[in-house]
């Protein structure tokens, strides 16, 4: 089997080289291999030439406070929306697999449930309307397809929130962090590992193709998993001068972004479980483990 990956060097991309490797033979173009999501054209002669069985796009543009610059909103709605519906032609045509990533910021994070996939998507972000756009035209273009739906994604290579709160912790006497976004930190080890399973059972399957939410259990704020962090590290002897009081809450009025992001960044992942059997590990879990390796070093 043949599979297609785009986005090979993004946190989620670098994950899945190593998950979906098992499963077949791994094409991975980078964007001057014809694999460039804003030249759609080409994207789409390359996908079509590749003769892949399944095509799985963790290419994203994800400069979520960029994205507002009104100079960025065409190549951003390019990538993440003209691209995936791209996609999901090519997939129809050739009877591919298409595994596609969705995001928390399609919703305007209102109230304090977990959504569910049903959920209609308000986003207050271009980046949010972006996605939402692309989940769109995936799931109506009639083509097997497996959108992920997840949050606060980190992975162990290169920078993420986890990192940079424990060097601002080792810098400063004060820490303040938003505390009102509420969601669960998701590793892309997880995730890469979740995908490969999904697609195993999706081809044998193919009416469990669909839209499901995958983020790790629990839930915490930023401040919540700031704390967490910080707390780990100072118990590992890295050399923290920020107090636990001084690691303070704000609103997130109080941190004003370019981009809106949403307060309620819960999601339901009873469909992953009632569909596929899968309980995904308690958020701690995958930040325990990525912390253990970065502090490790
Ligand atoms: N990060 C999060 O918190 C989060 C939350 C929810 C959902 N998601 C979704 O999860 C998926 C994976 O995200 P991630 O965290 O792995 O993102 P990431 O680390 O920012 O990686 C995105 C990748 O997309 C590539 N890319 C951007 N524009 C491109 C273009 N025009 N052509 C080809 N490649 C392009 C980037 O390439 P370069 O390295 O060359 O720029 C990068 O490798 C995305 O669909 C994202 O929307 C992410």
């Amino acid at each position: 089997m043949k599979i297609l990956l785009l986005g090979r060097n993004g946190q989620l991309g670098w994950e899945l080289q190593r998950s979906l490797a098992p499963l077949g033979e791994l094409v991975a173009p980078g964007r001057a291999e014809r694999g460039d999501l804003s030249q759609i054209g080409e994207l789409t002669d390359m996908a079509y030439e590749s003769g892949a069985q399944v095509i799985v796009n963790a290419a994203a543009y994800t400069a979520v406070d960029r994205a507002q610059d009104p100079a960025e909103q065409d190549v951003c709605m390019d990538v993440n929306a003209g691209a995936p519906a791209a996609l999901a032609m090519v997939a129809r045509e050739t009877g591919a697999l298409l595994v596609h990533y969705s995001s928390d910021y399609v919703f305007d994070g209102s109230g304090h449930e977990p959504r569910d996939e049903e959920a209609s998507p308000g986003a207050d972000s271009v980046y949010g309307e972006s996605k939402a756009a692309g989940d769109f035209s995936i799931e109506t273009s009639g083509c097997a397809h497996l959108i992920l739906r997840t949050s606060w994604v980190y992975g162990a290579r290169g920078g993420n929130f986890a990192k940079t709160m424990l060097r601002l912790a080792q810098e400063r006497d004060e820490l303040k962090v938003v505390s009102d976004q509420v969601g669960a930190p998701t590793g892309a080890e997880l995730l890469a590992d979740v995908t490969a399973h999904m697609i195993r059972h999706t081809l044998v399957n193919p009416a469990l193709s669909g839209l499901y939410n995958v983020v790790a259990s629990g839930e915490t704020s930023w401040h919540g998993y700031a704390q967490h962090v910080i707390e780990r590290a100072r118990a590992a002897g890295l050399p923290i001068r920020v107090a636990p009081e001084a690691l303070r809450a704000i609103p997130t009025s109080d941190y004003p972004t370019p981009a809106v992001r949403p307060l309620n960044s819960r999601l339901s992942t009873e469909k992953l479980r009632r569909q596929f059997g899968l309980t995904l590990p308690h958020w701690t879990v995958g930040v325990n483990r990525m912390l253990d390796e970065v502090l490790s070093r």
